[in-house]
């Protein structure tokens, strides 16, 4: 049993430690989220942080292990890809790099992440809401505040997940038998810090509980309903359970309809192989390398997106 020191007042203290996320996420994520950008856009902006531009690579290289074509350019790597895709893996790579996750199932973590972020997306896509890659950042990061609890509060993380082997309790209800706050609230606090736009942070902080969010209600539904799609269900997600069963789980979040249902599968099925890969190479950066803690001044665009001064 841990010693109750997991309260949001000690979660916040810790939450200020954290580095700021380095230049190239918020400007990869501009030309991302810019319908009117190119991938040599997004190459230029990736190259211009060489240690970066090198990590893309070898887990592209990963990815298409075993092929006789050895993919060594961003600008092969980025339309094999896609805009989304090199996001996530610019995301997951600088809060890699930023946090220490310690002797958790880093795999796992991010397994549940790009699922996540992949079904969001294709919810979004599938149901003609705007703003589709916002959705997939949304998912890839709605679970943030459990890296800052993998970090900073390892014994109380592994108390968790004690508890939810003990007695099958799913991670927020061990949360609320142990503390007085949860990942939910920590995670709310990281996006503060890390400057998410107010729709990824409402996701961050209601996937769990949709009905409690005031506003941006879309973006929290559907970041519900594609964390509850992909839930760890053994070796796969709960959306391979049946259309069915996902309809019933969804039901009070975002619904799930049967085209919606089939697209998310397809992508699911497409993208993850790729990213298992990743997944796999990724282990290479558990450690931290160089801590990026360079302050970038940033300010929010009209609809919430990053956006950095002058652009
Ligand atoms: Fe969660
Ligand atoms: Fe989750």
């Amino acid at each position: 049993m841990p010693v109750k020191t997991l309260n949001i007042e000690s979660a916040l203290e810790r939450v200020k430690e954290l580095p700021t996320l380095p230049d190239v996420v918020f400007k990869v994520n501009e030309v991302v989220n810019d319908k009117n950008t190119s991938s040599a856009d997004l190459e230029r902006v990736i190259s211009r942080d060489q240690a970066m531009a090198a990590k893309v690579l070898k887990l592209v290289n990963s990815a298409f292990y075993g092929l006789p074509r050895k993919v060594d350019t961003l600008s092969l790597a980025i339309p094999l890809l896609g805009f989304s895709t090199v996001r996530n893996l610019v995301m997951s790579i600088s809060i890699l790099d930023l946090t220490t996750m310690g002797s958790f199932d880093v795999k796992q973590f991010w397994q549940h992440a790009f699922g996540t972020s992949i079904t969001a997306r294709a919810i979004a896509i599938a149901d003609n809401l705007p703003d589709a890659e916002t959705h997939s950042l949304a998912g890839l990061l709605h679970d943030i505040g459990k890296v800052l609890m993998m970090q900073y509060f390892p014994k109380e993380y592994q108390a968790v997940l004690d508890l939810m082997e003990a007695n099958g309790f799913n991670f927020l209800q061990a949360e609320k038998k142990l503390f007085s706050t949860n990942h939910c609230l920590i995670g709310s606090a990281v996006a503060d810090k890390w400057g998410f736009p107010d729709n990824i942070k409402a996701a961050i902080e209601h996937h769990h509980n949709p009905k409690s969010a005031y506003d941006l209600k879309d973006y929290v539904a559907v970041t519900a309903s594609a964390n509850i799609l992909t839930q760890p269900d053994e070796d796969k997600f709960f959306v391979m359970k049946g259309f069915d069963e996902c309809v019933e789980a969804c039901e009070s979040f975002h619904p799930i309809r049967v085209g919606t249902y089939r697209m998310v599968l397809g992508d699911l099925e497409k993208q993850m192989q790729l990213f298992e890969s990743f997944l796999d190479r990724m282990e290479v950066f558990r450690k931290p390398s160089e801590l990026v803690t360079q302050e970038v001044s940033r300010k929010k665009g009209d609809s919430g997106i990053w956006t950095l001064p002058g652009k």
